[in-house]
């Protein structure tokens, strides 16, 4: 699997957003996780898809990970997609029809994603396994940046990677250097880090230093 890591906008500094977006494109990220949080499905509001389409404008060569936190994702797939998400993300436990809504991102061109919460088990996702790209496995409640890292989500994250050998599985919450070790070792192969790349002065050397120890981690038997 390829390893890939994805900075979180929201721990950006929203008063320098394009820069910030720039700083993440710079780093070596190999994609820009866009938070979604609709103030219902967590308890917490975020920003639209202007924000998507102001990250498109500034680094259009940086892809688009668009997470949807959302009650109801059925009514905001479109204009997320045509702001320029590239992979979107709908939570197992949202209000909708899964296995219709993930055919609708894929009809867009886009990469679908499935996303599970901390108490959600691992056996919610397996339907919708053959619709999908990827799973994102929450590694904190959603709906805030800068919380610790739930580890008994970890058995999860294998329980996944030992059905789905071969797909993209993400984790996102409370990510670090010792933290993406753990999730990587159980299957995760896209991490997504908000306050810890952020919090950086030098995100590349962060980027660089998180994929360093992972693929060592992996090497190990
Ligand atoms: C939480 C979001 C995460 C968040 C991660 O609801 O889905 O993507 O930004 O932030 P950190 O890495 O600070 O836990
Ligand atoms: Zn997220």
């Amino acid at each position: 699997m390829v390893l890939q890591i994805l900075p979180s906008l929201l721990a950006a500094d929203f008063g320098s957003l394009a820069d910030e977006i720039r700083r993440a494109e710079a780093s070596g990220a190999d994609a820009l996780h866009l938070d979604i949080m609709d103030a219902h499905f967590v308890p917490n509001l975020s920003f639209g898809p202007d924000v998507v389409a102001l990250s498109r404008r500034v680094a259009p060569g940086f892809f688009r990970h668009v997470h949807l936190m959302l009650t109801r994702p059925a009514l905001y797939l479109d204009p997320f997609a045509d702001a320029g998400a590239q992979t979107i993300q709908i939570h197992v436990e949202a209000d909708c029809d899964l296995h219709a809504e993930l055919s609708r991102i894929r009809s867009r061109g886009l990469r679908a994603a499935i996303a599970l919460n901390p108490e959600t088990p691992a056996e919610a996702v397996f339907p919708y396994l053959g619709e999908c790209d990827e799973v994102l496995v929450m590694t904190v409640h959603p709906g805030y940046g800068g919380q610790s890292f739930i580890a008994d989500c970890l058995p999860k994250i294998s329980a996944i990677r030992k059905r789905a050998p071969a797909k993209d599985i993400m984790v996102d919450g409370g990510i670090n250097a010792d933290t993406a070790i753990q999730a990587a070792r159980a299957g995760a192969n896209q991490l997504v880090a908000g306050s810890y790349l952020f919090g950086q002065a030098d995100m590349a050397a962060a980027v660089a230093g998180l994929r360093q120890a992972c693929t060592d981690a992996l090497r190990q038997p």
